[in-house]
């Protein structure tokens, strides 16, 4: 039901061009909805860059996200665009976006806010024109008001936020999304797939699971592999 209104409003926004930031646990299907978002809009033959915050050295983000020009340090014998530019006609999302250190922080509300980046050791603004998705699995607030997230680019961010619900405030979805999963990995694998038995479902409903959707899909996975006549049982 939750997941149903997030997923309408989805298709509405889709086709705007404004800012969606995305909230929720691990597994609840942000990557997933941001993907949807700029298949679903005009810009989807345009590229969509994923940068995971969290996977970037802190000292080396800026010049992931902004690039920089040629000569702008010691070893710097080409010119790199960086990912933003990268994303020109399209989407950036910027996953895990609560582990963006406060410096890079600036630099992207002058982006999301003019539209242009400087290249780390360039004076050259570059226009760009790209969509941004934000998406964190932290609450965002409270690193604002613990000054670990700056609150005027939160702001700017927070104009469509899409909190995803856990699956423990989605039961009544569990079954549907083990059925799916099941029907996908035994097509891949060529495995049978005859049912998932009452019993296994009971379990499925009632297992705690703070992994979410990506925890089910993997429990599945297994679960798929490991059958040998079909039935998924406990
Ligand atoms: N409604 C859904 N239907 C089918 N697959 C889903 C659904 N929601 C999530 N998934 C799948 O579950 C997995 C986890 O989703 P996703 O990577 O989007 O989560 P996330 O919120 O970005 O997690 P994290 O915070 O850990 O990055 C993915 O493989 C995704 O394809
Ligand atoms: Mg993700």
């Amino acid at each position: 039901k939750v997941m149903d209104e997030i997923l309408t409003a989805v298709r509405q926004v889709a086709r705007t061009d404004t800012t969606v930031l995305l909230t929720g646990e691990t597994g609840t299907g942000k990557g997933l909805i941001a993907q949807t978002i700029h298949r679903l809009s005009d810009r989807k033959n345009k590229p969509f860059v994923h940068i995971d915050c969290s996977a970037i050295t802190p000292n080396l983000i800026e010049n992931e996200l902004f690039g920089h020009a040629k000569g702008a340090y010691t070893g710097a014998d080409e010119a790199n665009p960086g990912r933003i530019l990268q994303a020109h006609g399209g989407t950036i999302f910027l996953d895990e976006i609560s582990e963006l250190p406060l410096n890079a922080q600036a630099k992207f509300l002058t982006f999301v806010q003019e539209r242009y980046i400087i290249p780390v050791g360039s004076t050259k603004l570059t226009p760009v024109n790209a969509r941004v998705i934000a998406a964190s699995n932290r609450d965002l607030e409270n690193f604002v008001r613990e000054k670990r997230f700056r609150s005027d680019l939160f702001f700017r961010l927070n104009v469509i936020h899409f909190e995803l619900p856990s699956l423990r405030k989605r039961k009544e979805d569990i079954y549907q999304l083990a059925l799916f999963f099941c029907e996908r990995f035994s097509l891949q694998h060529q495995k049978p797939f005859s049912g998932i038995t009452p019993k296994a479902l009971e379990v499925l409903n009632n297992r705690p699971r703070s992994g979410n959707v990506r925890e089910l899909q993997n429990m599945m996975m297994r679960a798929i592999l490991f059958s040998d006549d079909g039935w998924i049982t406990p």
